[in-house]
């Protein structure tokens, strides 16, 4: 018998989310969180870009999960809960759930959509595990304490999301998963992280030739008129990106193609032709530097698993 409920624990209400991204586009330079990326179709689109060559990140943690499977496991252990941090369609859990044992899975994401979705699917394929769906804002804060008990768990955080966030806000939601797993023996954190490289390699998997990535992009444009009401059109604003060295993150913005005024709730936004809107930032560790950046966050014991040409690191951190 297959059973999962979900839980909301969206500490905003949508009227202060709507007032946030006004403020955000009428900023300038304007920008709009990238958790506004993954409606429906954004989710889908994320998940061909994860299947694109010039992608590197997806393939390359798979391959060393692939690899390393029962090392993590032994360093994990097993019969744990687990929770999926950002677990969309679930997808990169799935391998993980019966060689770690897992009784209980928490799907945990922004998109209630794709937790309802996943969880319905796995639910039937997993009807040994108890699963539950909590829709939260984790970008935010994360306090799962009522949900997870005092109970062993396993977090889980792949494909480089922890890169999205600026590192002042990677270390605070890096040390509220700590907080989890500080007084609970056997917890700990298994993070995938996208490693510096060369420019053109990391800029290739932002700008791919066929466009997937564009259109990732200026979908964020479609959402935003949902929640809004406002008029963007996509198609009057170009997909950029660019790798900034010093900040050591890829940005992607979104460029006015011509001068446009676009109507906002109440009010409107002028944009100059050439005008950026800054959609994402994806931040790249060197291995020694997110190791410092999970000691720093409370993590004393750490394993590190890279593929042979290091383009990516798999951690786990307790
Ligand atoms: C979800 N996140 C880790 C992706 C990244 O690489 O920053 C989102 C993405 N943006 C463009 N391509 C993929």
């Amino acid at each position: 018998m297959s059973r999962h409920r979900i839980s909301r624990r969206l500490a905003h209400d949508a009227a202060v989310e709507r007032e946030e991204l006004i403020a955000g586009l009428q900023a300038t330079p304007a920008t709009i969180a990238p958790k506004h990326f993954y409606d429906e179709l954004g989710c889908a689109l994320y998940a061909a870009i994860c299947a694109l060559p010039e992608y590197y990140p997806t393939r390359t943690e798979r391959a060393i999960f692939d690899r390393h499977r029962d090392a993590i496991a032994a360093c994990a252990g097993r019969g744990r809960q687990f929770v999926d941090l950002g677990s969309g369609d679930g997808a990169k859990a799935l391998a993980w759930l019966p060689v770690l044992e897992v009784d209980r899975y928490f799907a945990v994401d922004f998109a209630a959509e794709a937790i309802a979705k996943s969880l319905a699917a796995m639910a039937i394929e997993f009807p040994g595990i108890e699963m539950q769906g909590i829709v939260v804002d984790f970008t935010r804060n994360l306090d799962l304490g009522e949900d997870l008990g005092q109970r062993p768990t396993t977090f889980f955080y792949p494909g480089s999301s922890i890169g999205n966030f600026a590192p002042d806000e990677a270390r605070r939601f890096l040390r509220d998963i700590h907080r989890h797993c500080e007084g609970c023996d056997g917890s700990g954190l298994l993070i995938g992280v996208d490693t510096k490289k060369d420019v053109a390699r990391l800029t290739a998997a932002y700008d791919d030739p066929i466009g997937v990535t564009a259109a990732f992009n200026r979908n964020v444009l479609r959402h935003v008129n949902r929640i809004l009401g406002s008029d963007f059109r996509p198609e009057a604003f170009a997909h950029r990106c660019l790798y900034d060295e010093r900040a050591g993150r890829v940005e992607m913005h979104l460029e006015a193609c011509r001068s446009q005024r676009v109507a906002l709730p109440g009010t409107a936004r002028d944009f100059a032709a050439g005008e950026r809107i800054h959609t994402e930032n994806s931040y790249k560790y060197t291995p020694e530097e997110f190791a410092a950046l999970l000691r720093d966050a409370g993590y004393a014991s750490l394993r590190c698993w890279q593929d042979e040409k290091g383009d990516f690191a798999v951690f786990y951190a307790a």
